[in-house]
């Protein structure tokens, strides 16, 4: 068993499990943050996704020694002192949370996508999060918040 210690969304938690468990399982079993999805396990749908130092990442390729050390935000740490994110917001307003299982990882890649690109066209947004897989209804309403949530961050509309 190995030591884990992490920071996640902002507070510093640590747990311990065996080399080999992979950091999506330690963030919902031994951190209960269940908010995190697992669908493939293998890095190809996106639901997953969390920020890893800043960065998008999925969880599921990655073990949880490997992240010791790191600053994580997972989707339960978008929303602050009870008002959502704007992304969040968009996500309502605009009917992009259709299933909702893919939504955290669609929320965590939006945000790393806003900060590499505040001001994204349709082609940015639909590319961007092209590698988050939605199977059930189509990426329409969910580009739509992405770019509404754009123009909010943008003007600084949010907490
Ligand atoms: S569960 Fe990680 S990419 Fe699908
Ligand atoms: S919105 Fe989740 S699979 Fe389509």
């Amino acid at each position: 068993m190995m030591d884990v210690r992490v920071n996640v969304n902002g507070q510093a938690r640590e747990g311990r499990c065996p080399p080999r468990k992979l950091l999506v399982d330690f963030l919902r079993e031994d951190l209960g943050l269940t908010g995190t999805h697992v669908g493939c396990e293998h890095g190809i749908c996106g639901a997953c996704t969390v920020l890893i130092d800043g960065e998008a990442a999925r969880s599921c390729l990655m073990l949880a020694v490997q992240a010791d050390g790191a600053e994580i935000l997972t989707i339960e740490g978008l929303m602050k002192d009870g008002v959502l994110h704007p992304l969040q917001e968009a996500f309502r307003e605009h009917h992009g949370l259709q299933c909702g299982f893919c939504t955290p990882g669609m929320l965590m890649t939006a945000l790393d996508l806003l900060r590499v690109k505040p001001e994204p066209s349709e082609a940015d947004v639909r590319e961007g999060l092209s590698a988050v897989l939605c199977r059930c209804t189509g990426y329409h309403g969910i580009v739509k918040a992405v770019q509404a949530a754009a123009g909010h961050m943008k003007d600084g509309r949010h907490a």
